[in-house]
């Protein structure tokens, strides 16, 4: 089984990628679903087709879904609202505050991905390719695990003396059912998904972008997350690439000409991940025929349903008091190495490659003290932050 899911800024063409990406892989013979769970659903007008909460089958491979988010949290797991919204009334919080209140954060997204593993672990499909919210939502809605079971675990240990104040009145409501093995059965769900999304032999990354600098930048904060928190990107689609030969007059020719900047950023910034291009398709696209073609086109020979990169792209470890980034940086030719910080940017220079980095806020608080290039990996250190002038000394 295999989990390829595509992240992106809004409009770069995630939803098509996916869609075509779908496309492609029933094409080579896969079972193949094609999920959506952004709330802004378009995948049922990408592939011009409508689509429903469970599977909808297009063709003898391909199935298609739009999972309704609000849906599932409310059917699934309302019982947990409703539990936490009654400890906050009988804290006296008023009835509408409990309400919002108990909405677990990442709740949502953590029930998306929790159903998308379950449909994954049905065996009807060889490969599910899900349309993600945008990169934003979704890296925060990766690291939800984490926080997830941290806070279930809180939750948990408070048993003894919370639950025993709450559980007459909240027995009361919801006499059928045991919160705890609900909150239990959710936490080793999350720490399954959690261990399902990590697994690079069936999870793989895959970031859009355009050949566009905040585009580009977004995907690059995205992939330092991904690394960050162990989520293995294996290649990402530069999609509507203006075709330069064909750009006709000084204004579509300027346009490619700039795009060709853009592009090699994106060579310098995501390897060594293979890119996969896409052209600017100087018509709508909608329906399995043009996605077949826009698939055919973006992967060529490659079948996009294996993982197309192995291995690490970046890794943070620690050192006693410092931490180490290692960023292997395969093409490079060795050269002194120069680097400048601000904010969270590191601005790399070895030789005449040059390479900006987003720092995860963890590093950024540090200074980076030392750089080395050695056997293709850029080995860069950060010591203990700087004392805050107004906390030092107090205490
Ligand atoms: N390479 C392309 N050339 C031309 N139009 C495209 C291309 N990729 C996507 N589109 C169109 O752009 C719009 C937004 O694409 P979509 O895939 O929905 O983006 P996202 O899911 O990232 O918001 C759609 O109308 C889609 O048909
Ligand atoms: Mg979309």
């Amino acid at each position: 089984m295999r989990l390829i899911l595509y992240l992106g800024k809004g409009g770069v063409g995630k939803t098509t990628t996916a869609a075509a990406t779908a496309v492609r892989a029933a094409e080579l013979g896969y079972r193949t679903l094609v999920v959506s769970t952004d709330v802004a659903h378009s995948l049922a007008d990408a592939l011009d087709t409508p689509l429903g909460s469970l599977p909808t089958q297009l063709n003898d491979h391909l199935w298609g879904q739009e999972v309704n988010v609000l849906d599932e949290v409310r059917d699934h797991w309302g019982e947990l609202r409703t539990y936490f919204s009654t400890l906050l009334r009988r804290k006296g919080v008023e009835e509408i505050a409990a309400e919002e209140l108990a909405i677990i954060p990442g709740m949502e997204e953590v029930v998306s991905l929790l159903h998308i593993r379950r449909q994954a672990k049905t065996g009807a499909f060889d490969v599910v390719i899900v349309d993600a919210a945008p990169t934003g939502e979704t890296v925060r809605l990766l690291t939800m695990p984490e926080t997830f079971t941290w806070y279930a675990s809180r939750v948990m240990d408070w048993e003894p003396t919370t639950l025993k104040a709450a559980r007459p009145l909240v027995k009361q409501l919801i006499p059928a059912t045991d919160i705890f093995a609900t909150l239990d059965r959710l936490n080793k769900g999350v720490i399954a998904l959690r261990e399902t999304l990590i697994d690079p032999a069936i999870s793989s990354y895959r970031l859009v972008v355009n050949p566009e600098r905040i585009v580009i930048k977004e995907a690059q904060r995205a992939a330092t997350y991904l690394s960050l928190f162990g989520y293995p990107i294996d290649g990402v689609v530069l999609n509507r690439v203006l075709p330069v030969e064909q750009a006709e007059g000084a204004f579509m020719q300027e346009l490619a000409r700039i795009q060709q900047g853009y592009r090699k950023l994106a060579y310098d910034l995501f390897s060594p991940l293979p890119i996969w291009e896409g052209p600017h398709y100087a018509r709508d696209l909608a329906g399995l025929k043009d996605l077949s073609e826009v698939g055919q086109r973006l992967f060529g020979e490659v079948d996009p349903v294996k993982v197309q990169f192995r291995g690490k792209t970046q890794e943070i470890v620690r050192e006693g008091q410092e931490y180490v980034m290692r960023l292997p940086l395969p093409h490079v030719e060795i050269g002194k190495v120069a680097m400048t910080k601000r904010g969270d940017e590191l601005f790399i220079e070895i030789g005449n490659f040059r390479r900006d980095l987003i720092l995860p806020m963890s590093l950024a608080e540090r200074p980076a003290t030392r750089a080395v290039f050695r056997s293709g990996v850029l080995e860069i250190r950060f010591g203990t932050p700087e004392a805050l002038p107004l906390t030092a000394g107090k205490e």
